[in-house]
């Protein structure tokens, strides 16, 4: 192995050796605080009056494992009851859920529509029913619904071939997906009809009990492409207004339908030119073509290095429009998986990780804090935790301890111990064969086409007849990176 296993650093000194080692500046504390007066225990009140109980956040994460028309299965309940129980106050969108159908990510994802509400509903109180069996209230508890529309991703159909929807030719995308020059772009008219789309389903989304939406503008789905539509003529490309004019257009129509909605943004806050696996399978960035932008919040001159100050406008848009919920992520699990979920172990159709997994989760971490000192009263989740692993309470601490983020957002460490967030809360002993050790099961299986979850240590994938044919997938696998 490369780098250094994160179970290896036992002691404060061994982390702090490691992080010098990396030369990265990652704030810990070496002891974590209990009770109520302790930093992640702290409620954090919204403007408009609404406290949440502490600053666990659930991230969103989908399962692939929906009915082909979009509603929940027995293990997306699961799942959802485990949010439920992890103690976290803060239950940022559940998963990724479609507002219509040619924009799923795959032929499982969940749609909103008339037909799959009352499903939708079922499994939201779920989720309040679990939490409030445990932990007595869910008065102090916030959940949205993440709305999206996959664009140059969407896998809609059965068997899961790509049918992507553009809004521009991207010279990286375009080549890495076999993408036409005469392929068509979605047309101006059409992204209106799909603005009223993400209008109604927010609408849907408050009258079945969701305190707020997320608008999806991460990860390369189809909000995160807008950002970068410079080079698409029209109203809704070139300019930061025109490029966000999709964004303002939506929340303009639920502030008309549901104006007691609260909205909030997901955003890859700073995205890269993709990786490939290079000579020993190891990521190696593709080679730059010219000097256009092409990758948001990417240094024009050489994107692999944040430059924050398209997003920070971004922020600042946000604020006008009084959205007050932000959760910041990074780039895409399709062509930079290492920047967007740091892990030690590659999914099948990635690379081995170019840098120490602890960079990326300093860079998303560093990132956060940046955004949050430029624009200081957004609630701001961070994001790429769950590589911490032992030291994940630490961190997370002094990020909240010292207001870098607000919120500290955790998503494979959701499928592998939900109980995580009221272990630390209540000063239990971690349980260290819950920890999620990043080994990407959770993205290889659906990249099989196999539904998501944590083969290595839930017992109910583990044990499951999927876990066989994943195993088939992972030998292939190793095959090729050997
Ligand atoms: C299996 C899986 C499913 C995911 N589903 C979603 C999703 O539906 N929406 C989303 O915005 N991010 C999704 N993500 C990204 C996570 O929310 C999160 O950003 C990422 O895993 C990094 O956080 P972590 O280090 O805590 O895992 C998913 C990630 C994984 C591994």
């Amino acid at each position: 192995m490369r780098y250094p296993r994160m179970a290896q650093l036992r002691t404060p000194q061994d982390f702090q050796t490691r992080l010098d080692e990396l030369d990265l500046e990652l704030g810990f504390d070496a002891e974590m605080q209990r009770g109520p007066d302790a930093p992640l225990a702290q409620s954090y009140t919204l403007r408009d009056g609404f406290r949440i109980g502490n600053r666990f956040c659930v991230q969103p994460m989908e399962g692939w494992d929906g009915s082909m028309d979009g509603k929940p299965s027995e293990n997306t309940f699961r799942r959802w009851e485990r949010f439920g129980i992890s103690g976290a106050k803060l239950v940022w969108g559940g998963e990724a859920t479609a507002v219509r159908h040619d924009g799923r990510a795959n032929p499982h994802q969940l749609i909103i529509s008339e037909y799959t509400l009352s499903e939708l509903e079922a499994l939201r109180q779920t989720l309040v029913d679990a939490h409030i069996s445990h932990f007595g209230t869910a008065d102090d508890l916030l959940i949205g619904l993440q709305l999206t529309h996959s664009g140059r991703f969407s896998r809609p159909t059965a068997g899961g071939a790509l049918e992507p929807t553009i809004l521009y030719h991207h010279p990286y995308l375009d080549e890495k997906y076999g993408l036409p020059p005469n392929y068509s772009v979605i047309s101006d008219g059409e992204i209106e009809m799909l603005v009223a789309d993400f209008v109604r389903a927010a609408k849907q989304a408050y009258e079945i009990g969701f305190q707020f939406v997320d608008l999806k503008h991460c990860h390369g789905y189809l909000g995160h492409e807008f950002l970068t539509a410079y080079s698409r003529s029209g109203k809704y490309g070139g300019s930061f207004e025109n490029r966000t004019r999709f964004l303002r257009e939506i929340v303009t129509g639920i502030r008309t339908e549901a104006p007691n909605l609260r909205i909030g943004v997901r955003l890859s806050a700073f995205d890269m030119p993709p990786f490939r696996p290079g000579a020993d399978m190891a990521g190696e960035p593709v080679e730059l073509l010219d000097e256009r932008r092409y990758w948001f919040g990417a240094e024009q001159a050489n994107p692999f290095s944040f430059d924050l100050e398209e997003t920070v406008r971004f922020l600042e848009l946000l604020d006008a429009l009084h959205i007050e919920l932000v959760n910041v992520t990074a780039g895409s699990p399709y062509y930079c998986h290492h920047i967007q979920r740091p892990a030690l172990f590659p999914p099948s159709d990635g690379y081995q990780p170019p840098e120490d997994p602890l960079v990326g989760v300093a860079r998303q971490i560093e990132a956060t804090a940046r955004l949050k000192a430029h624009v200081p009263n957004l609630l701001m989740v961070g994001t790429a935790y769950s590589y911490l692993q032992e030291w994940l309470p630490n961190v997370a601490q002094y990020v909240v301890r010292t207001g870098q983020a607000d919120f500290i957002g955790l998503g494979r460490m959701m499928l592998s111990y939900p109980e995580m967030p009221v272990d630390i809360l209540t000063g239990k002993t971690l349980q260290r064969k819950s920890i999620c050790r990043t080994f990407s099961d959770c993205t290889t299986a659906p990249r099989n086409g196999l539904v998501s979850g944590c083969f290595p240590l839930d017992a109910y994938y583990k044990e499951s007849p999927v876990a066989e044919t994943l195993k088939t997938a992972k030998a292939q696998m190793k095959e090729k990176f050997e």
